[in-house]
């Protein structure tokens, strides 16, 4: 019997030639045959206002909401902005949060960061955590993926160059399948 697993992915940043989605494209083609990973758009919701919320939620919401309930695990690139995680993934965040059923209650999930600094997004990491825990979400602690100096291991086209940090992601997906597979055998 089959046992793939359905990961979604999203990046916190919006821009073309961004590291943290260019990460995650690395992630799809390291990841293993028995894994899926599909990147969410999230650049087209609107600033959260809790009165467009509820019934009148947009479409997109929904959709997304949706798409995060179906899969097995969530996976988060992001890159650290003054210290903390971007508006824009906050904001993906508290939209879907507020969909009931509250889509990433109990989800396994994983993070990376990318950063042209020397602590690749480190901090951003701990707040994801921090944010996540009101929503219930399950990471696992290791490998910790944090891409220092990002623009010294892609390359112009956005591929990852750097052994060592595919390897790194590699392991990342592989752990986050397993961890998937305790939590839901
Ligand atoms: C508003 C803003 C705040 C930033 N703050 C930090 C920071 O706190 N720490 C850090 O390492 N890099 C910081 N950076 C640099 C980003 O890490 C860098 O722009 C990175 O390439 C963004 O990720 P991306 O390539 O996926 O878009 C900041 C960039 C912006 C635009």
């Amino acid at each position: 019997m089959s046992d793939k697993r359905r990961i979604v992915a999203f990046s916190g940043s919006l821009r073309a030639d961004s590291y943290n989605t260019a990460a995650l494209r690395a992630a799809m083609a390291l990841a293993p045959k028995d894994c899926e990973i599909e990147l969410l758009d999230i650049s087209q919701l609107p600033l959260y206002n809790q009165e467009l919320d509820g019934d009148a939620a947009p479409s997109l919401v929904r959709e997304l909401a949706a798409k995060v309930a179906d899969a097995d695990a969530i996976l988060f690139a992001t890159p650290e902005y003054n210290y903390s995680i971007p508006g824009v993934l906050k904001n993906a965040i508290d939209w879907l949060s507020r969909q009931q059923p509250q889509p990433f209650a109990d989800k396994p999930a994983a993070i990376m960061s990318a950063s042209m600094g020397l602590l690749g997004g480190a901090r951003a990491q701990y707040h994801l955590r921090q944010i996540m825990i009101c929503l219930n979400v399950h990471f696992i602690n290791k490998p910790e993926v944090m891409i220092a100096h990002a623009h010294q291991k892609f390359d112009n086209a956005g591929q990852l160059q750097d052994a060592d940090t595919q390897e790194f992601i590699e392991l990342l997906i592989t752990s986050l399948m397993a961890w998937s597979r305790r939590l839901n055998p």
